[in-house]
C-alpha cells in the first residue's frame, strides 16, 4: 500500500506515529519560513507542515513547487496542532514532514475543488470527473451506494431474488418515446432499449420465480426536467400469489428500511388516499402532506350574489393559508401576478384576510358581507389571522392552479421542510386517460395493469371511470414509486388492447409473446417500481436528481464530457443500413 493512514484517519491519539499519506493537493499556503499543505483525499483533509530550520532546505522548495491537485505521497510524523481547527475531525494534528514524493503534476483546474465553488453548471459536467472530487457531490453519490446496499439487504432478507433483463429489447410502452438500436446483423431492423423491464419481469412470474428485484436502468425519450433524465434507475419488483394490500405492506416494509438504515428516521404511518380525493382536495395525483392547506368548494356559498366572475364558474375554490392574514398589499399584489403568469394562467386571484378582532377584509368586499365571509372562513376551518385565497374557472385548470398556488404557499410560508418526509400510498388510480391529441384512450400506468372487478362493465359504457388496481408511492409531492396488479390471463389482456384500440394484428405483433405466456400457467402478480434517482434525491434534500448521478445528462439530453450524442461515421452509417442527409430535412 502507498498510504497508512487515510486523510481523514488520524486523531490526537496517533501522536509521534510515523505516517505515509497519499492525495491531493487542496491548497499550499506559505508564510515565509512555514509551508502549510492540505492533503485532501476522499476521507478528509489532513495538515501537512514544512518548517525552515527543521524541514531539509529541498523538501521545503518541493512544498512550495506543488500546484493545486497535484498528487502527492508523503511521511513524516503526528504532532498536535498549536492552533487547532474543531471545524474537521483531523484539525487537532498535523504532519511534520519528512519526505514528499510527487506522483503526478495537475494542471490548474478549471474551478476551485471544495465545497463552495466557482465552477458554474456547464464547466463543472465538463469536468465531472473533477466535480466529483468535491465533497459535497461526492457526499451524495455515497448517499446512493448506501441506499443501494440498503435496498438489496431488505430484498434478499424478503427471499426476492436479484435478477438481470436485456437492454436490446423491443418497445415497452410505459408513456415515453424509444431509443432504439440499429442491428448491424438485421439491416433496417432496430433494438428498443427497455423503458422499463416491465414485460421481462412479468415472465419471470410465469417463470416461477415468485419474487423478483432488480436494480436496473431504464431509458425514455422524454422532455427532461430537473427529476428526469433520460437514462435513469429503477428499484424494479415483482410478486406473485398477492393483492394489492400485500405489496403496499411489502414495500412500505423497504420504504421503512431504508429510512430506519440510511436516514435514522423511525417513519409514522404511510398514509393512503384515493386517486380521486388526492384531485379533489389537492388538485394533484402527487399531493405534498407536509403541510395541510386542502382544497374547500365554494360554489353554494359564492354563487347568486352579484359577482359575475364567480357566478361564470364551473368552480370556485378556495385555500385557507394560516397565519398569513398579515399579508401586506404588495405581497397580495405580487402572489396575484404569480397566479395569472402563463405558466399558472389564473385570470385573478380573491383574497379574504380573517383579522384578528374576528372581521374580514376581502378584495370582493363590494359582493360579499361579513356574514358571506365568514360562512366562507367556517367552511374552509379558517380562525383569526388566517388567509383565505380563492381562484375560480373550469373544473380542470381551477384545480391545477390552485394545486401549484397551494405548492407556492407552502414554501412560502416555510411549510415544505426538507427535513420532514411525509410518505403516502396513492391508490385507485384511473384505468384509462384520455388523450386529446390522439383522440383516444390511453393505459394511465400501463397496459398490462389489471382493472378493478368491480368496475369491469363500465369498460364499454363509461371507460373514463373504471378504476384499476394501481397504486403510486408520493413523499413530499414527489412521486417515487408506481406499481399495479397484472392482468394474467390472455382474454382480459386482449380485451385491454382492443379498448386501447389496438387490433387483433397489432396486439399480437407486439405482445403476442406475453400473452401467449399468459396461457401456460401465468400466477396472479403485481410489482412495483421505485424511480431510484428520485429516492436518492429526497433522502439528500434536493430537487434534482442529476446530482445523485455520477455522470448526468444536461438538460438537452447530451453529456458534454464525452461530448454525446455525436455524429458517426459515414463507414458505420452504411455498416448499420442507415441513409442519413439531414441537410434535405
Ligand atoms: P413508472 O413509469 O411509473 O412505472 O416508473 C416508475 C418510477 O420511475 C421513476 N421515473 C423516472 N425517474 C427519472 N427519470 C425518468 N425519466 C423517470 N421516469 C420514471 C419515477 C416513477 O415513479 N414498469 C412500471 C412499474 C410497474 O408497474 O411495476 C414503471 O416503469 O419515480
Amino acid at each position: 500500500m502507498q498510504r497508512t493512514h487515510t486523510c481523514g484517519q488520524l486523531r490526537l491519539e496517533n501522536i509521534n506515529e510515523k505516517v505515509t499519506l497519499a492525495g491531493w493537493v487542496q491548497r499550499v499556503r506559505n508564510k515565509g519560513g512555514l509551508v502549510w499543505v492540505d492533503l485532501r483525499d476522499r476521507y478528509g483533509v489532513t495538515q501537512l507542515i514544512f518548517e525552515e530550520g527543521s524541514t531539509a532546505p529541498e523538501l521545503l522548495e518541493k512544498a512550495v513547487s506543488l500546484g493545486r491537485e497535484f498528487v502527492v505521497q508523503t511521511s513524516g510524523i503526528v504532532i498536535e496542532r498549536t492552533s487547532k481547527n474543531d471545524k474537521i475531525p483531523t484539525g487537532h494534528i498535523e504532519v511534520k514532514v519528512s519526505d514528499l514524493e510527487i506522483l503526478n503534476v495537475a494542471k490548474v483546474p478549471p474551478f476551485i475543488i471544495e465545497d463552495e465553488t466557482d465552477g458554474g453548471d456547464e464547466l463543472r459536467m465538463k469536468y465531472r470527473y473533477l466535480d466529483l472530487r468535491r465533497n459535497v457531490v461526492r457526499e451524495k453519490l455515497q448517499l446512493r451506494h448506501r441506499m443501494m446496499q440498503e435496498t438489496r439487504k431488505y430484498m434478499d432478507a424478503q427471499d426476492f431474488i436479484e435478477v438481470e433483463t436485456p437492454v436490446l429489447i423491443k418497445s415497452t410502452p410505459e408513456g415515453a418515446r424509444d431509443f432504439v438500436v440499429p442491428s448491424r446483423v438485421n439491416p433496417g431492423e432496430f433494438y428498443a432499449l427497455p423503458q422499463s423491464p416491465q414485460t421481462f419481469k412479468q415472465l419471470l412470474m410465469v417463470s416461477g420465480f415468485d419474487r423478483y428485484f432488480q436494480i436496473v436502468k431504464c431509458f425514455r425519450d422524454e422532455d427532461l426536467r430537473a427529476d428526469r433524465q433520460p437514462e435513469f434507475t429503477q428499484i424494479d419488483c415483482e410478486m406473485s400469489f398477492v393483492d394489492q394490500e400485500d405489496i403496499l405492506n411489502t414495500f412500505e416494509g423497504l420504504v421503512r428500511h431504508l429510512f430506519t438504515n440510511v436516514k435514522g428516521i423511525e417513519l409514522e404511518e404511510v398514509k393512503r388516499m384515493t386517486f380521486a380525493d388526492a384531485m379533489k382536495y389537492y388538485g394533484n395525483d402527487k399531493p405534498d402532506l407536509r403541510f395541510d392547506m386542502k382544497f374547500s368548494e365554494l360554489n353554494e356559498l359564492t354563487q347568486n350574489k352579484g359577482f359575475a366572475i364567480f357566478d361564470q364558474a364551473e368552480l370556485v375554490l378556495g385555500i385557507c393559508a394560516k397565519g398569513a392574514a398579515e399579508y401586506t398589499r404588495k405581497q397580495l399584489d405580487e402572489l396575484t401576478n404569480w397566479v395569472k403568469r402563463p405558466q399558472i394562467g389564473a385570470k385573478g386571484l380573491v383574497y379574504v384576510k380573517c383579522n384578528a378582532d374576528g372581521t374580514f377584509k376581502s378584495s370582493v368586499d363590494k359582493f360579499y358581507n361579513q356574514d358571506d365571509l365568514k360562512a366562507w372562513a367556517d367552511t374552509m376551518g379558517a380562525e383569526p389571522g388566517d388567509l383565505l385565497l380563492v381562484l375560480s374557472g373550469d373544473e380542470k385548470s381551477t384545480r391545477k392552479q390552485m394545486s401549484e398556488l397551494r405548492l407556492k404557499m407552502g414554501e412560502d410560508l416555510g411549510l415544505r421542510d426538507r427535513n420532514v418526509f411525509k410518505p403516502l400510498w396513492v391508490v385507485d388510480f384511473p384505468l384509462l386517460e384520455w388523450d386529446e391529441e390522439t383522440q383516444r384512450y390511453h393505459a394511465m400506468h400501463h397496459p398490462f395493469t389489471s382493472p378493478k372487478t368491480e368496475d369491469i362493465p363500465l369498460l364499454e359504457s363509461d371507460p373514463g371511470a373504471v378504476r384499476a388496481n394501481a397504486y403510486d408511492l408520493v413523499i413530499n409531492g414527489v412521486e417515487i414509486g408506481g406499481g399495479s396488479i397484472r392482468i394474467h390471463d390472455r382474454p382480459t389482456q386482449q380485451l385491454m388492447f382492443k379498448h386501447l384500440g389496438f387490433s387483433d394484428e397489432e396486439a399480437q405483433k407486439q405482445f403476442g409473446f406475453l400473452m401467449e405466456a399468459f396461457e401456460y400457467g401465468a400466477p396472479p402478480h403485481g410489482g412495483i417500481a421505485f424511480g431510484f434517482d428520485r429516492f436518492c434525491a429526497i433522502f439528500g434534500g434536493s430537487d434534482s436528481i442529476r446530482d445523485y448521478i455520477a455522470f448526468p445528462k444536461n438538460n438537452s439530453g447530451r453529456d458534454v464530457m464525452i461530448d454525446s450524442p455525436s455524429t458517426i461515421a459515414e463507414d458505420q452509417l452504411k455498416e448499420l443500413s442507415i441513409k442519413v442527409n439531414l441537410k434535405d430535412s
